[in-house]
């Protein structure tokens, strides 16, 4: 199993949005250690959804707020995200795939949006 843990890559220097980001692996750690608890595992999923709606809407209305020229393919690339995020739930949900494996994809899944993607939001903000 990957080691879920924050990194100092993941510090793109935008307060909310780091502050976010780490509620949200904050999430991710906690449903990764929930392998003999299949309900509560489902029941903290339930919660990273939510929350990664919550923070993608976050983090479009920062990109419409300062004219981030990269608005649609960010967004499009939160979408793609949260259908690949319920894809697996559902999988996992059905024993298509282990914890173990969700927990991988999770944490996959925020450090490469975080530090490929997010990064490029950040240098433009702070520009
Ligand atoms: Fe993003």
């Amino acid at each position: 199993m990957i080691k879920i843990q924050w990194d100092k890559k993941f510090e793109l220097g935008h307060e909310r949005i780091d502050f976010e980001h780490r509620i949200f692996l904050d999430l991710i750690k906690s449903v990764s250690q929930l392998a003999s608890d299949k309900e509560r595992a489902l029941r903290l999923l339930r919660e990273v959804e939510k929350y990664a709606e919550f923070h993608f809407i976050s983090e479009e209305n920062l990109m419409l707020d300062t004219g981030y020229p990269d608005y649609s393919s960010h967004k499009e690339e939160h979408q793609i995200l949260l259908a690949t995020l319920k894809e697996k739930s559902f999988e996992y949900r059905h024993d298509q795939l282990s914890l173990e494996e969700l927990s991988d994809f999770l944490f996959q899944w925020f450090a490469l949006h975080t530090t490929q993607v997010d990064s490029k939001l950040t240098q433009y903000i702070s520009r």
